[in-house]
């Protein structure tokens, strides 16, 4: 769905994937002072979301072992696990991805943590970062 007014691409929230939320909790909340923001948990991982400015934070810790976060972690350790850019028309940006090469994860936008359509796609095609599209 196209909005009526168009609000341009921007940064919706930056993922980071932590071992243990408790462990980072602090420093975000305590520390920065970022207000904390109610999010659904999604794809095998607790979340818990901090608003800066426009855009979010959200420490993933994993519940399941097999979950994407727990791989991450295994592989790489903690750290920034995805960038994600709310567009105005997610369907028209992902065929336009699609028409460009780019590897997409989710062929078809599905429902993200905040309870909004997202994709992601390979960090492959994106210089390796991991990159989430969403609507507004
Ligand atoms: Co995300």
């Amino acid at each position: 769905m196209t909005p009526s007014t168009p609000r341009a691409t921007r940064i919706s929230h930056i993922g980071i994937a932590v071992e243990a939320l408790s462990g980072s909790i602090p420093f975000f909340r305590d520390v920065l002072g970022l207000p904390e923001a109610v999010l659904d948990d999604a794809d095998g991982a607790s979340i818990v979301g901090f608003t800066a400015g426009d855009s979010l934070v959200e420490l993933l810790e994993a519940d399941d072992p097999a979950s994407p976060i727990a791989r991450f972690l295994a592989k790489r350790g903690p750290g920034i696990h995805h960038i994600c850019f709310a567009v105005d028309d997610l369907d028209a940006m992902l065929e336009r991805c699609r028409a460009a090469g780019v590897q997409l994860i989710d062929e078809k936008p599905r429902i993200g943590a905040e309870g909004k359509r997202i994709a992601f796609l390979h960090p492959r095609s994106t210089g390796g970062v991991l990159v989430e599209l969403s609507d507004h």
